[in-house]
């Protein structure tokens, strides 16, 4: 199997010091299952100053990306990884989900770029396959949607987590959330294990499961079960 590359475009490079650098992703880089390389956006800039953002055309606040050193910094990447997918991590974009998890769990190679500020020159989308969002809300920067696309990516490529059958019975999977679990102790400040889990009737725990899986999925998110109906027609 050929090690996972994913390349990261920042102003932050130290940003991902230590969220790589512990757990399943300090363990497969060290299995060599994948590669993580950061690029400073600053490195890709021609004048003295290292300026990577500008005002807005049309008046407004903030600044905006240059499209310049973002796209001299994908080019740079591509040159060694010339069929690498690329990502502008942005609210405007898709909406993440454990779908797409898996789809880019497929890709040998990734390039994430990050926003910062009031975000990109819109150009930048003409030279990136995707736009993703990680969600209806504003981060400061793309970073830590950049961290939660990798950890969620990265945990579905072979062998990164131990026990893979752990990775089919998860949330999201079949358009659900996931069952209640329970360990020790099995009676906690009166909250009592249910007594179905201790039976030790595997039909009956596996039955019981799907029935508090989809009840729980009907409670508070109604609107993945809806999903599963529009798929089934
Ligand atoms: C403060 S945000 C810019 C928000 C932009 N002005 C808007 O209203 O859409 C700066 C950067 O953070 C990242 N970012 C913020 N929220 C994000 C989200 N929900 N998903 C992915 N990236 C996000 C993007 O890279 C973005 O360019």
């Amino acid at each position: 199997m050929k090690t996972r590359q994913f390349d990261i475009i920042t102003i932050f490079p130290e940003m991902f010091e230590s969220p790589f650098g512990e757990s399943i992703l300090k363990r497969a880089q060290d299995q060599e299952l994948l590669n993580i390389s950061l690029h400073d956006l600053r490195k890709y800039t021609l004048d003295k100053h290292r300026k990577t953002d500008d005002y807005p055309f049309g008046g407004g606040v903030g600044l905006i990306m240059n499209v310049d050193p973002i796209v001299r910094a994908i080019e740079a990447v591509k040159e060694s990884k010339p069929g690498a997918r690329s990502i502008l991590l942005s609210p405007g974009g898709k909406s993440f989900n454990q779908k797409m998890a898996w789809e880019l769990s497929r890709e040998e190679s990734l390039i994430f770029v990050c926003g910062r500020y009031e975000g990109v020159d819109e150009r930048v989308l003409n030279f990136v396959d995707d736009a993703i969002s990680i969600g209806d809300y504003v981060m400061a920067g793309g970073e830590i949607p950049t961290m939660v696309l990798i950890e969620s990516i990265s945990r579905l490529i072979p062998n990164v987590v131990g026990d893979e059958s752990s990775l089919v019975e998860e949330s999201f999977e079949y358009n659900r959330l996931e069952y209640p679990q329970y360990t020790k102790p099995r009676e906690f400040r009166g909250l009592k294990v249910p007594d179905i889990l201790l039976s030790g009737h595997h039909k009956k725990i596996q039955d019981w499961q799907l029935k508090e899986a989809l009840k729980k999925t009907a409670e508070i998110r109604p609107d993945l079960l809806s999903k599963e109906a529009k798929q089934a027609d």
